[in-house]
């Protein structure tokens, strides 16, 4: 097989056609490797998926029909590009079963043979240039990413007591998405706003942020900008377009006493009611110079006292059942 990425696999029962076809296929650079047994060639597929970018199946094989073999092909393999072909045009299937198999063109046998090779290299172009926005998205995914941790770096540098509370807030709310069986996107996604959700501070001047004493009213409407000051941060990475709700509204309350939009109960985003419940549980743990650090007992004794108020109750029960359950890892987070 071409080291090349030119290979067309086909499934066709007709071997003395595809042989020849492959030898006209030949001259255009084009490497024709035919399978007549439609379950070998899954196989092939299955443990060779980067040798083939174009698949050709021949609609009407005598053991079972193309679509069939598609239907099996695009559960594991959603990038091929697929040309169904087919002895008679009134024979094939119906462009709603070709729109949802994702098989991208058709070609009648015995027509005209240049069409065939237009559709072969036209199937070579897309698939690169898929692989093409991949390669370029993931690049754009990893230096958002990158990016983004420097700047929740530089709030450490600048607030350790911020940076530190960001990565337990995190190592709670992933414990959590976990414990509520969320997905590993959501897993993740969860863990990723955690992390970012106070990245609002580097935009607060060090007089407030420091401050060790008592905040003024004044000074305290300006560390409620916090979350919006993050969603503006954020808002031109499209890494972070899902993150930005969470972030914006880790403050809100279920009363909507909260902000910075006052929204009340369940308008309020799910993930960023999860985020609040480990936002608010860390700070009543964690020491600071004017108030004594609080026991996990008594950290989960004020999360339940304002559930329903200030935070979700289904969530605070989840939450206080598993640190009950991981009291060890609870305090291993705690000591980060
Ligand atoms: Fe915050
Ligand atoms: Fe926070």
């Amino acid at each position: 097989m071409s080291e090349n990425k030119n290979n067309v696999l086909i499934i066709d029962d007709d071997v003395n056609l595809m042989n020849a076809m492959g030898l006209v296929l030949k001259k255009y650079n084009i490497n024709l490797i035919t399978y007549s047994e439609p379950l070998t060639a899954l196989q092939e597929l299955r443990n060779n998926p980067d040798n083939f970018d174009v698949l050709v199946v021949n609609y009407i094989l005598s053991s079972v029909k193309g679509d069939e073999i598609v239907k099996l092909i695009r559960q594991f393999n959603k990038d091929i590009y697929i040309i169904l072909m087919s002895s008679h045009k009134e024979l094939a299937p119906s462009i709603d079963i070709m729109r949802s198999l994702d098989i991208q063109a058709f070609f009648e046998k015995g027509s005209n043979f240049d069409d065939f090779i237009l559709l072969i290299e036209s199937g070579f172009k897309h698939v690169t240039q898929i692989r093409n926005i991949q390669q370029m998205s993931n690049i754009i995914d990893r230096f958002g990413l990158e990016f983004a941790t420097a700047v929740v770096n530089t709030i450490g540098a600048r607030d350790k007591y911020t940076g530190d509370h960001s990565i337990r807030v995190s190592a709670y709310a992933t414990l959590l998405a976990q414990e509520l069986k969320l997905n590993e996107e959501e897993v993740k996604l969860v863990s990723l706003a955690a992390n970012f959700h106070d990245l609002g501070k580097v935009g607060i001047s060090d007089s407030i942020l420091l401050k060790e004493g008592k905040l003024t009213e004044e000074e305290y409407t300006t560390i409620k900008l916090h979350p919006v000051i993050a969603e503006n941060i954020l808002a031109t990475c499209v890494t972070f377009k899902d993150v930005l709700p969470i972030i914006r509204h880790h403050h809100e309350r279920i009363d909507g006493k909260g902000y910075p939009d006052g929204l009340t109960g369940e308008t309020i985003p799910y993930f960023a009611r999860l985020l609040s419940v480990c936002d608010t549980f860390d700070a009543i743990t964690s020491r600071r110079v004017y108030r004594e650090q609080a026991t996990i007992e008594e950290a989960l004794k004020e999360i339940n006292r304002v559930k329903g108020t200030q935070l979700d109750s289904a969530l605070v029960e989840v939450f206080t059942n598993m640190v009950n359950s991981k009291i060890s890892k609870i305090e291993k987070i705690i000591k980060l």
